[in-house]
């Protein structure tokens, strides 16, 4: 998608399997291969959650890397997504983050394209080259998967089949979103966090009830549950929850109730490869769309969801929730900002950042993933190294 560097970065791993050298988060090199390998490589990331867009009219934009998406539900309400580059000279079509409409047209020589791609209008079209022709000349469409609403896509020419690249995955998903009446969006928080994408995908269950402290105060622990870590990198928890407590710290304790939860498996989390991450905790759901947007600087969209069918009071209990415990300001996870952006300060030193809880043997991958523990950052790495082409120190 960009200009492809000759040389690919290199860089040798150390053999450790705690270790992840601090390279990986500074190295302006290294960023420009991961958006060419991954983000634009033979991968399927959510965009989008159809929700977003529930009118025939209604459109969003998103970024995938540096390429601009436009994701718009025709007058035929099918769900779409194009390119947001003009067919004639590559000017960005739309600049709204969203909206409604019949279409869009593109200012700098106003061709104008309907909802569903397909171009309408080009003026001074009788003088245009023997080539042109309006059909050809429509939006580019995105290659597209959907998954209990969720709009993934994918830029390469040769993706994975979809089924098995999400795997055992889809049985959360569907329990985080896929809701028999559908979902309605609640809204967005939208941040910008100071660090690098994978400094911001790396959080453990080791620091929660360490660094957080309304985690403690709220007596924030899940009970039992599955964690589970697949083939292409993607990870979940599904937990039961556990009742907290506001130990006096709250004026109103209604903000931490279950109204329309099961208590058994009532928590999920689950983490697509390589940057989104979908919740379902108390009566909170919500999708993070990311985008790395360079080296030091992630950008993440929190979408909060209720169920269609919820009453008034539930949604705004849902509103409530989403905007108090959960998000980048939320009374649960609000440091997690400052410590990103701590980590990306630090890791302009040598050496490597480390983990140390759970890990038993530093020559085998754990494949016991366990609540609490560094250990399930640790598959993640190893994928990441071999998918980046990084040897391991003393191997060929
Ligand atoms: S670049 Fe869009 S009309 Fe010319
Ligand atoms: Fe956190």
């Amino acid at each position: 998608m960009s200009q492809k560097a000759e040389i690919r970065p290199d860089l040798v791993w150390p053999t450790d399997v705690t270790d992840v050298p601090k390279e990986v988060f500074v190295r302006e090199d290294i960023f420009e291969q991961e958006l060419e390998d991954i983000f634009y490589g033979p991968y399927w990331h959510p965009v989008a959650h159809e929700a977003e867009i529930p009118n025939p009219g209604d459109f969003k934009l998103f970024d995938l890397g540096r390429v601009p998406l436009l994701i718009a539900r025709g007058d035929d309400n099918v769900v779409r997504v194009f390119i947001n580059a003009c067919s004639h000279r590559g000017n960005q079509v739309e600049t709204s983050p969203c909206g409604n409409s019949k279409g869009f047209e593109c200012p700098y020589h106003r061709w104008s394209f309907k909802n569903d791609g397909s171009l309408l209008n080009c003026p001074g079209s009788e003088d245009f080259s023997p080539k042109f022709s309006k059909e050809k000349y429509g939006l580019k469409e995105v290659k597209q998967q959907n998954l209990y609403g969720l709009i993934l896509v994918t830029l390469s020419d040769n993706p994975p089949e979809f089924n098995d690249w999400v795997g055992r995955t889809a049985e959360t998903i569907k329990n985080q979103i896929g809701h028999e009446g559908g979902l309605k969006l609640l809204g967005y928080q939208k941040v910008k966090y100071a660090s690098n994408w994978k400094a911001y995908m790396d959080n453990d269950g080791y620091h929660a009830p360490l660094l957080h402290t309304g985690f403690r105060l709220l007596g924030w622990q899940s009970g039992g549950g599955r964690q589970f870590y697949t083939e292409h990198c993607h990870g979940g928890a599904e937990s039961q929850l556990k009742p907290g407590k506001s130990m006096g710290v709250l004026k109103d304790e209604s903000l931490i109730e279950f109204k329309d939860a099961d208590w058994d498996s009532g928590s999920f989390v689950s983490g697509l490869f390589p940057i989104t991450i979908m919740v379902k905790h108390l009566d909170c759901i919500s999708i993070r769309f990311a985008i790395p947007r360079s080296v030091d600087s992630t950008e993440v969209h929190y979408a909060y969801f209720a169920k269609n069918d919820d009453s008034e009071e539930m949604a705004l209990h849902r509103v409530r929730q989403a905007s108090n415990l959960l998000g980048p300001c939320g009374m649960i996870s609000m440091e997690d900002a400052a410590i990103f952006q701590r980590i990306q300060i630090g890791s302009h030193s040598p050496g490597v950042a480390t983990f140390q809880k759970g890990v038993k043997d530093l020559h085998t991958i754990p494949t016991d993933i366990l609540q609490n523990d560094e250990t399930t950052n640790i598959p993640r790495w190893e994928y990441y190294r071999k998918l980046m082409g990084f040897h391991k120190e003393g191997e060929a």
